[in-house]
């Protein structure tokens, strides 16, 4: 028995830290065992397994975590860890947006304004803004990498199914969140990525009017569309996306993660059926005469039992995933530093609803749809298509009945969904790229209309 296990289970450091523990040395050390730090923090420092376990249920940020997680989710190649990416970028977002709420005030007499004084006037403005517009952008690649990652792992399949469908949800708020930002500036580049944004809900059949005009607040886009969007996006948004990704999360753990291990169901271990060891026993004895006899025992197959022992493929969330994860988000926020710091957010000149660009592109997630536009008629590549694969990518996993994971056992699904992802990634490409006034095919090292 350790030393930790004798004592009771509680929180308190009193009764948790082994009372001959070492006179703290240092400055960090006297301070860590002062009583203002053990009040705050009321979990013992044992380097023990109870002692970490008990870190972990009693600290609020580690408790997000399982105390110990299977070894393979280390690995990198189990997530790319895309979905802690963008749960460190919804966090970077945060942070940069609510700085910019300070400064920003959301009338279509200031907006402009407040954007140019942010470039000059506003104590790391500039930056705050680059670093917040390129996170956006990377989010939702991220988010749209983490859809894809987990398709072709088949980590949707049962027990998964409804994780997946909370998924899709955070897609469409991380869209929606872009969406609503993008306005904001009041600039040409918004003002018109957003006019034809949201001129798509107008070929919804029957309920098309009645919904652009819910969206934009009026005829055209104005103060009411700006007020509504900003609301939206720095209120219901987030608080939306909080709560689901909490339950996301949660469930990722409750399912538990999609690794190969021993057991049942999706992720299981191929069976490993056991043969019996032995049937047939012979023991060779010596007669009374001297002749060798050779006696043949049969056992019953079912008698002979093979005791399998299950060795234990679990680590400590602390430190082992945790020090992945500062890692991984520390050089995240680099990412999106380094990108703040080189490239400047872009700003037009002021909206003017009476002078379109040419060429009016949606932002690049939506752009793909654009070019669609262009090829078949609004009803089909404006709403059946979206709406499609929109119901078809919620509905995916109570359609794919096939239990299996590998994907030598799931060609059929994989090649279809791939095929879709890459008539998408080749419309997008198009529509951003390679198209300029009038909707015309441009080269882009002639000139390029990309617009982020
Ligand atoms: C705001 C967007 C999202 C965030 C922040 C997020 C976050 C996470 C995190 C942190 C995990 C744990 C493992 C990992 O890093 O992959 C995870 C797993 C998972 N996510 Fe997401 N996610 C988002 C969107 C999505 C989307 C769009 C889908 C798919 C439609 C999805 C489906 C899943 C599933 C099924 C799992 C469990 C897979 C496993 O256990 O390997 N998530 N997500």
């Amino acid at each position: 028995m350790t030393e930790a296990s004798d004592t009771v289970v509680d929180v308190r450091n009193d009764v948790l830290e082994p009372q001959d523990r070492p006179v703290p040395e240092g400055w960090f050390d006297r301070v860590r065992h002062g009583e203002a730090w053990r009040s705050m923090f009321r979990h013992p420092h044992l380097d023990t397994p109870r002692g970490r376990a008990l870190q972990s249920f009693s600290n609020v940020f580690l408790h997000v975590y399982p105390v110990k997680v299977p070894a393979r989710v280390l690995k990198v190649r189990y997530s790319w860890r895309l979905g802690y990416i963008a749960s460190v970028l919804f966090g970077v977002l945060l942070a940069t947006g609510v700085y910019l709420m300070f400064f920003y005030t959301p009338s279509v007499t200031s907006a402009y304004g407040d954007m140019q004084q942010l470039r000059t006037g506003v104590g790391f403005g500039q930056l705050i803004r680059n670093v917040h517009r390129w996170s956006a952008h990377l989010m939702v690649l991220v988010v749209i990498l983490h859809l894809v990652r987990v398709f072709f792992a088949g980590a949707y399949k049962r027990p998964r199914q409804f994780n997946w469908v909370l998924g899709i949800v955070l897609l469409a708020i991380t869209l929606g969140f872009s969406f609503t930002g993008y306005l904001l500036p009041w600039d040409q580049l918004s003002y018109w990525a957003v006019t034809v944004g949201t001129n798509l809900v107008n070929y919804i059949p029957v309920l098309g009017d009645t919904l652009r005009d819910l969206l934009i607040g009026g005829e055209q886009i104005g103060q009411a569309t700006l007020l509504r969007f900003y609301a939206l996006h720095v209120a219901v948004l987030p608080v939306s996306l909080a709560l689901v990704l909490m339950i996301h999360i949660w469930r990722v753990r409750k399912d538990g993660f999609a690794v190969k291990r021993g057991g049942v169901g999706a992720f299981a271990e191929e069976s490993t059926d056991v043969t019996p060891i032995a049937s047939v026993t012979a023991v060779t004895n010596v007669a009374a005469d001297g002749r060798r006899v050779r006696l043949l025992g049969v056992v019953d197959r079912e008698s002979v039992t093979a005791e399998e022992r299950l060795t234990d493929d679990t680590v400590f969330t602390w430190p082992h995933m945790l020090v992945r994860h500062v890692v991984v988000g520390l050089g995240t926020v680099a990412v999106v530093l380094t990108l703040g710091v080189l490239f400047a957010a872009p700003l037009r000149g002021l909206a003017n609803p009476n002078e379109t660009p040419e060429p009016a592109k949606a932002p690049w997630y939506f752009v793909g749809l654009q070019e669609l536009l262009s090829h078949f008629d609004p009803l089909v590549a404006g709403i059946f298509v979206p709406a499609g694969a929109l119901i078809t990518l919620i509905a995916l996993p109570y359609i794919d009945r096939n239990p299996a994971t590998e994907s030598r056992y799931r060609k059929v699904a994989i090649t279809i969904f791939s095929i879709v992802l890459l008539v998408a990634l080749v419309l997008t490409v198009l529509g951003a790229l390679f198209r300029g006034p009038g909707w015309e095919f441009i080269a882009p090292w002639q000139h390029s209309y990309l617009e982020l």
